[in-house]
């Protein structure tokens, strides 16, 4: 795939659930290696696109179409192996038992639980991802006992380890306290200035968490892309205010960009 190809293209897509409007003529393209920020309240319809975009179902209206295929032209279990969505409730399915390394080799090996002790290169490969991820030294833990940040570092080396072409990151700071959520901001950033390569489209609610490497934006509302373009273009008051009400300052600082409200 070229340079400029769109990885993830969605045309005027729509979902309806039970006859209830969740996304609603969802207009962008993703180009590869292009590192974006989806930004929006709760409820806005972030984690819908997500699933759509990973391969769990299928637009109401509209076409998506995902590392150059149209939905409804390709087997979407095919599709979910080469796109690494991280979202909280994989921790729920991750036996507590297994260390860090196992965890990421189950990943490897397509499943939850690992059955037949690992190779050396399986070993080996693991332990590359979780090095890449900041998380080396955790690599004996039981996931189980891990904090918020940590489990959320595994996860991600999960997903690398997979190989994917476009990593969906959905809210991982989410339960984080702000050391944490630097040192885990720090460390995505770190993997991601050595893997150019990885769309990844990064959902928060909090402009707070935007790593200065994210360099483009798009803001949800209602089921709606409000406005897209880079970070700077769309972190202005008069944008935000759309989805923040009126009440609140934004303040930079550096390359990072943080709210002040005023109540
Ligand atoms: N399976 C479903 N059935 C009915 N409504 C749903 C379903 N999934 C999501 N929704 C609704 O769609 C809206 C968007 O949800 P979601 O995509 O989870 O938002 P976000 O991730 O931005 O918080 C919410 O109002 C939610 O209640
Ligand atoms: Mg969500």
């Amino acid at each position: 795939m070229s340079e400029n190809q769109a990885v993830i293209e969605c045309q005027d897509i729509s979902l309806i659930i039970n006859g209830t409007s969740i996304l609603k003529g969802i207009n962008f393209k993703l180009t590869k290696g292009e590192h974006c920020v989806l930004l929006g309240l709760n409820g806005s319809g972030k984690t819908s696109l997500l699933k759509l975009m990973s391969g769990y179902g299928y637009p109401s209206e509209g076409k998506l179409k995902v590392l150059g295929k149209y939905f409804g032209e390709i087997d979407l279990r095919i599709l979910r192996k080469r796109i690494g969505w991280v979202h909280m409730d994989l921790k729920y399915d991750i036996p507590p038992f297994m260390n860090s390394i196992e965890v990421v080799i189950s990943g490897n090996r397509g499943s939850l639980v690992i059955y037949e002790d690992a190779e050396k290169s399986e070993l080996d490969r693991a332990m590359h991802f979780l090095e890449l991820m900041n998380a080396g030294k955790i690599i004996n833990r039981r996931f189980g006992s891990l904090s918020t940040g940590e489990r959320q570092k595994v996860l991600i080396a999960r997903a690398l380890s997979m190989d994917p072409e476009i990593l969906l990151l959905d809210e991982p700071c989410l339960g984080l306290d702000p050391v944490s959520r630097e040192e885990f901001l720090a460390s995505v950033s770190g993997m991601l200035i050595k893997r150019r390569d990885l769309t990844v489209l990064y959902v928060t609610h909090h402009i707070e968490e935007i790593p200065e490497i994210f360099e483009r934006m798009m803001i949800m509302d209602r089921g709606n892309i409000l406005v897209q373009g880079t970070r700077d273009a769309v972190l202005k008051k008069e944008i935000l205010s759309h989805i923040y009400g009126d009440e609140f300052t934004i303040k930079r600082s550096g390359k990072r960009y943080y709210l002040q409200f005023k109540y």
